[in-house]
């Protein structure tokens, strides 16, 4: 009998504090949204698999700029290139920071010690992203060195296509590793064997640690974090996160015996450790050992499965539309022929590969729903009001996609990128790194390794659809990136 008061009085308290949460809905200019309910807010509305399907059929009801309620977290969503570009650009600063996810923390996520990716708009997200930037850059990205890795890589890629003689095979995992090895190139200055099991795992946790970042699990406890506090919740939150942290520790614990801060550094993490050593006794500084391994597990997960799977999307596109893969091959015939491995000096003279690259990363649209990104004041957009604190979505995919921009949206049309004289032509809307303050910072090495991987490929073979199998269908398979339905090819040396 006695509970039933409880049972009211504890039921009018989450009524209460969920209005309080939803008050934002009230504000004036405020964008439009589907009706949250009590709690769960639009956490049942939405499908966090195939967010960008969600998302298109939400502008089709409220327009370019609407809201969200997931659980007590405001999200605002922004589509098409006009609202984008105006969030993202014209106000990159004011939404330039990060929404906190409380299931990091228990990552090691923390104050000084935030990575990249996720660390929140401030002065260690700063030194961080300037530390990346110049360091890739001093490691060869516009000079040779970078180059010289990736072009060596793509050689022993091309070696192991070679090696399955001609039979019908997936090429994702062989891709994944390739560019796995250009990361720890520039992070261990070493590469592993396509066979070596230490790879095999890292990539695995790699694939399972991405996995567990898409679907409504990580929403619901980073939108009502005190369910983290139940006991072992947080504990078996992200299990393949932790593996990988566990992995690249062993491989950062093993750098640091052979370090010697007398010699010139041999890779990012030398450059790091130097910077560590120099920051000693200052509480300020984002340099310490707990960040180098966030931010090497920030230019891993960010840099690796990207760039990847961009990779198995071009070969897809390849075998299904045979005539784009004639005029490539026949361009690369012209501009490089079979006497040398390509350069990036290249690309300048091989405006019809530039223009299928730019189209496969249109078209393959694989992180459809970018980065979360927030709001650090009141910010305004195409006229509606986002406040301070709140949740900015920008989906990318509308962008890439946008009916008033593209000629085809819905098609492999390599034409987009080029002009009626057959020059290569970019346009704002190709927004696949995004844009304004957070944009991706390893675009110029994803831009490389495209390039050079791309082309060393198909200078070296021909791919087609394997005999007696069906064509391969071209959606997507939406997850946190959106990969190619799984295929086979078969490649012949050319
Ligand atoms: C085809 C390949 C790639 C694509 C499509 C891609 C796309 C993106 C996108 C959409 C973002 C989110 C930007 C935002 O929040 O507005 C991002 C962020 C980022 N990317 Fe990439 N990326 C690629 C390759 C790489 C590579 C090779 C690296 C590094 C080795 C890298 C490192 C990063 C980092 C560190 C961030 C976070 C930037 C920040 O928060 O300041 N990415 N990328």
């Amino acid at each position: 009998m006695g509970l039933l008061p409880v049972a009211v009085a504890v039921a009018i308290f989450l009524l209460l504090v969920d209005l309080m949460h939803r008050r934002q809905r009230w504000a004036a200019r405020y964008p439009p949204g589907p009706m949250p309910v009590p709690g769960l807010g639009n956490l049942l509305q939405v499908d966090f698999q195939n967010m960008a399907y969600s998302c298109y059929k939400l502008r089709n009801r409220f327009g370019d700029v609407f809201s969200l309620q997931l659980a007590w977290k405001p999200v605002v969503v922004v589509n098409g290139l006009q609202a984008v570009r105006e969030a993202l650009v014209n106000h990159s600063e004011d939404t330039a920071d990060r929404p906190p996810m409380p299931i990091y923390e228990h990552l090691g996520l923390r104050q000084n010690s935030t990575g990249v990716v996720m660390a929140p708009y401030g002065p260690a997200w700063r030194e961080q992203r300037r530390f990346s930037v110049s360091t890739l850059r001093n490691f060869g990205l516009g000079k040779k060195s970078l180059e010289q890795w990736v072009t060596k890589e793509a050689s022993c890629l091309c070696a192991a296509f070679a090696n399955q003689d001609g039979r019908a095979f997936s090429p994702n995992t062989l891709l994944s590793q390739a560019v796995c090895n250009v990361i720890a190139s520039l992070i261990y200055a070493r590469r592993f064997e396509y066979d070596d099991p230490a790879l095999i795992r890292m990539m695995d946790l790699l694939e399972d640690s991405l996995k567990e970042d898409s679907g409504l699990m990580p929403q619901v406890l980073n939108a009502v974090p005190m369910l983290l506090r139940i006991p072992g919740v947080a504990e078996k939150a992200l299990p393949g996160q932790k593996a990988l942290l566990a992995l690249i520790d062993e491989l950062l614990t093993e750098h640091k015996m052979t370090h010697d801060p007398n010699q010139p550094p041999r890779d990012l993490t030398d450059v790091f450790l130097t910077e560590v050593e120099k920051a000693k006794g200052n509480p300020e500084s984002s340099f310490n050992d707990e960040n180098l391994r966030m931010v090497v597990t920030d230019l891993f997960t960010a840099g690796m499965a990207t760039t990847s799977t961009t990779l198995a999307w071009a070969l897809l596109l390849m075998i299904l539309h045979p005539d784009v893969q004639r005029r490539v091959h026949q361009e690369i015939d012209e501009v490089i022929g079979q006497g040398r491995r390509p350069e990036m000096g290249d690309q300048a003279h091989m405006p019809f590969t530039n223009a299928v690259i730019h189209e496969v990363q249109r078209f393959g649209d694989i992180i459809p729903m970018s980065v979360p990104h927030m709001t650090s004041r009141d910010t305004e957009v195409q006229g509606f009001l986002i406040p301070k604190g709140t949740t900015i979505i920008t989906n990318l995919s509308s962008v890439l996609k946008d009916e008033t921009v593209w000629e085809k949206p819905f098609r492999f049309h390599p034409e987009h990128f080029l002009d009626t004289e057959g020059r290569f032509v970019k346009f704002e809307a190709f927004m696949p790194f995004s844009a304004g303050r957070r944009a991706c910072l390893g675009e110029p090495l994803a831009r490389m390794e495209l390039f050079l991987f791309f082309t060393c490929l198909l200078q070296c073979f021909s791919f087609s659809v394997p005999e007696g199998q069906p064509q391969p269908s071209d959606y997507g398979v939406p997850y946190f990136l959106v990969s190619p339905s799984p295929y086979q090819l078969c490649a012949v040396s050319r």
